[in-house]
Order: C-alpha cells, then structure tokens, then sequence
C-alpha cells in the first residue's frame, strides 16, 4: 500500500527521497561551479523550501534573487502568456545563475525567464527543477539539472500547491481527483 500523510494523501516522494535526491543535485551543481560563485534565483513562491534545501546542499559563495511570475488564464489551465510580477532585485551581468523552480511543465515560465535573464549577460545560466513532467512540453526547454522526471499527474507539498494550499506538506503527494472527474 502506498504510504499515506496525516491528510490521507497518498506520498510520490517522501521528504528521506527528496532530501537524499537534493543532496546529489547540490553534490552536482558544486562540481559544476568549480569554485566559482553563484546566484540562486528563485521563482516564488513553489521553488522556496526546494531553494533552502538545495542552497545548504552547494558547497559555494552563493546569494540569493527571487522573481515572482504570473501566467494569464484561470485554474490549471494557461493561456500561455506569462508575466512578471517581481523582478530581480540585483544585476546578473557576468553572473553564474542557478534558477530554481519547483515543477518543469509546459515550459512556458522557464521559457520566458530564461530570455529575459538573458538579455542581462550572465556569465552562465543553468535551470534547476525539482520535478520535470516532459511530456507536457510546450516549449523547447530543458533543465540541467532534474531531481525526478514525473508522468503527467498533478503534484502538491513541498512547495507545490493547489489553489494555493498544500505547500507546507513535507512529502511531494498526488492531488486526488475531485468528485465527479
Ligand atoms: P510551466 O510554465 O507550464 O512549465 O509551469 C510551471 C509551473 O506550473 C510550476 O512552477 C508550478 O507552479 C505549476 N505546476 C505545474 N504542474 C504542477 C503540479 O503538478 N502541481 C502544482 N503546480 C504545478
Ligand atoms: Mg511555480
């Protein structure tokens, strides 16, 4: 039987997985850095708790940026145009960058950051993402670094939510399907 929470939902990846897993993106991501220093950029408000913990896992100099984005269209479903709603608070020029986010779907958020960090010249510009559901893909994206690659279900904890509830669950659970689908 799968393991179940206090909520009764029923747990895709335990907070012992996801940790265990952090641990080696962030093993990663130091080697990959050589020494040199970082800027994590968070897209709040889902990436926040994968940010923390990966951040303590990276053996480097590293700061911190949040942006804050918004895509039009109402409940799960995307119009596909997406928007800023909190910039950067430093210049990335010259920059390593490390965005973090915690759900890899369609690829229309990564898309879009990824063009407009760009247009500032960071000296590099790799993604993580916590999760990556690639059959979803719109658009032509990929993460660098991928904790676990997920069929097409909806996820919820660990900062992923629905209609912004469930962010604090500590494990990654399934959102049950409502009555009636
Ligand atoms: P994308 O622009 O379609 O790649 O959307 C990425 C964003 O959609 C993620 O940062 C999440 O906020 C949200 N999202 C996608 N799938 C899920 C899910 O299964 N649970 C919760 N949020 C999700
Ligand atoms: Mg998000």
């Amino acid at each position: 039987m799968a393991t179940m929470t206090y909520q009764g939902l029923e747990v895709l990846y335990s907070r012992q997985q996801i940790a265990e897993r952090v641990a080696e993106m962030g093993a990663q991501i130091t080697r990959d850095l050589n020494g040199e220093r970082l800027v994590m950029i968070g897209v709040l408000k889902g990436a926040a708790p994968f940010l923390a913990d990966l951040a303590r896992a990276i053996q480097a100099d590293a700061t911190f940026d949040f942006v804050a984005v918004s895509s039009y269209g109402s409940g799960q479903r995307s119009s596909g145009a997406v928007k800023l709603i909190k910039d950067l608070d430093q210049p990335i020029e010259g920059k390593n960058v490390l965005v973090v986010e915690d759900i890899l779907d369609t690829g229309l958020t990564l898309a879009y950051l990824r063009k407009l960090f760009l247009q500032q010249h960071p000296r590099t510009l790799r993604i993580a993402a916590l999760l990556d559901k690639p059959s979803r893909r719109i658009e032509n994206i990929n993460a660098d670094y991928v904790g676990f690659s997920i069929p097409n279900l909806f996820v919820i904890g660990y900062g992923m939510d629905y209609a912004e509830r469930y962010r604090n669950l500590p494990d990654i659970c399934l959102m049950p399907p409502s009555p009636g689908e």
